[in-house]
C-alpha cells in the first residue's frame, strides 16, 4: 500500500485502472433470493453463472481519516424483467457516505434508509452521484454496455450486506413492455415488519 501521493489512470470505455491493490468479480451464485423471477435466476445459473461485476480496489487503512475507492464495472443484463445489479449494502458504520462518479454507461442508483425513505437516481457519463450517511446503495444497469463508475468512501465504512439479503430494496428497476419503471419490491419488509 503506498504512503505517498499517487496517480493512476481509467482506461475507458473498459474501466480497468492502471493501478489498483484488489480486484473482485460477482457472479450471478453471489445473488441467490435477490432477484424476483426465481425461475429466471435459476436457467442463468445452469446456463454457466454469467459475471455480473467486477470491482477493482485501491485498498487502503480502514480508519476514518482515509477513502477507499476504486471502480465499478456492471455488465449489461437481466433476470426476468430486472436489470443486472449490485448486492447492495448499507455501510457498517451507517454515519458514513460515498460518492460516486459515474463514467460509461446508463444506469441507475437504488437507495434506502432504515427508516424506509427511498431515492433513485440516474446514472449516465458525467454524473456525480453523493450518497449520504445512512443511505443503503445499490448500482443497476439499465444500458446494454458496461455500467462504469468511480467510488470513494470512508476507510472506516465497512459493508453490511446482512440487512439487504435478508430485507430486500423497496424500490426494483425493471423493464417492462420494453419501458424502464421503477416498482415497489412485493419482499420488502418495512422497518415496522423487521424482527
Ligand atoms: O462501496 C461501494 O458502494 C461500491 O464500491 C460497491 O462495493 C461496488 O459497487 C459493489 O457493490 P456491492 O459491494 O454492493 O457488491
Ligand atoms: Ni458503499
Amino acid at each position: 500500500m503506498k504512503s505517498a501521493p499517487f496517480t493512476f489512470q481509467i482506461d475507458l470505455p473498459g474501466g480497468c485502472p492502471t493501478y489498483f491493490e484488489h480486484h473482485l468479480e460477482r457472479t450471478l451464485s453471489a445473488m441467490q433470493g435477490q432477484f424476483l423471477d426465481g425461475a429466471a435466476y435459476d436457467r442463468l445459473i445452469k446456463n454457466g453463472d454469467p459475471l455480473l461485476y467486477e470491482v477493482f480496489e485501491i485498498s487502503r487503512p480502514e480508519v476514518a481519516g482515509e477513502l477507499i475507492h476504486g471502480v465499478s464495472i456492471l455488465r449489461p443484463g437481466k433476470v426476468g424483467e430486472e436489470f443486472f445489479m449490485t448486492k447492495g449494502h448499507f455501510h457498517t458504520v451507517l454515519d458514513t457516505s460515498e460518492i460516486y462518479h459515474c463514467l460509461h454507461g446508463q444506469g441507475m442508483m437504488v437507495m434506502e434508509t432504515p427508516e424506509g425513505e427511498w431515492a433513485v437516481e440516474a446514472l449516465r457519463p458525467g454524473v456525480v452521484l453523493y450518497v449520504p450517511p445512512r443511505w443503503a446503495h445499490r448500482s443497476v444497469n439499465t444500458g446494454q454496455q458496461n455500467l462504469v463508475t468511480l467510488f470513494a468512501y470512508p476507510g472506516n465504512a465497512g459493508h453490511d450486506y446482512g440487512t439487504i439479503e435478508s430485507q430486500g430494496f423497496r424500490k426494483l428497476v425493471v423493464e417492462q413492455d420494453g419501458r424502464l419503471a421503477i416498482v415497489d419490491n412485493p419482499r420488502w419488509l418495512p422497518p415496522a415488519g423487521r424482527a
